[in-house]
């Protein structure tokens, strides 16, 4: 059984690293992350070269492009207006899909009524997140990752900062959540 560890976030404005657990804390399933059209699986990143089970998601979903990157503070430029960037509320017209080789993250989504779910990220987590859900992302107090991202097809890295609503994608979202995003 695959389980991913995800909660709904307090309302606190302490630091953003932090888990920001409600308490006490309100889990979130993998099942409840489907149904907002996320997808999770759990890999052996030791092996990620070479990996016959990401070679096969690969293939069977059409991520073509990968690359990888390593965010801490001595290896990205910019590192501190890029962690400020990544965690403003956006969204994307393409699905966003990161894979955990090392280190930890948080990624942030709403969920249908609007409420932040934090899902928790590390060494072997590969998470899609749907076009068209806002979300954000952030370091925890550990200050490292490196994340494979994958594309389908040639990447296109452009962010809409909410409020992004008049876009066809996230209308689609939306209808698809209506109906069950199965
Ligand atoms: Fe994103």
């Amino acid at each position: 059984m695959v389980s991913i560890e995800a909660w709904f976030m307090d309302d606190s404005d302490e630091e953003q690293r932090m888990p920001h657990k409600r308490n006490p804390n309100e889990p979130v399933s993998l099942e409840e992350l489907e149904k907002l059209g996320v997808f999770y699986w759990k890999l052996d990143a030791d092996i990620y070269e070479t990996d016959p089970v990401l070679e096969k998601i690969r293939k069977d979903r059409g991520y073509s492009y990968s690359d990888i990157i390593t965010i801490h503070k001595d290896t990205l430029p910019n590192y501190e207006d890029k962690l400020k960037m990544f965690f403003e509320v956006h969204l994307h017209l393409d699905d966003e899909i990161r894979y955990i080789l090392d280190g930890r993250a948080y990624f942030d989504v709403r969920d249908r009524e609007d409420r932040w779910i934090r899902i928790s990220m590390s060494k072997g987590d590969l998470i899609t997140l749907p076009a068209g859900i806002y979300h954000r992302f952030t370091l925890t107090e550990t200050n490292y990752t490196k994340a494979m991202r994958l594309f389908v097809g040639e990447p296109v890295w452009k962010a809409y900062n909410r409020p992004a609503d008049e876009f066809e994608i996230r209308q689609k979202y939306i209808e698809g959540l209506s109906g069950g995003i199965e």
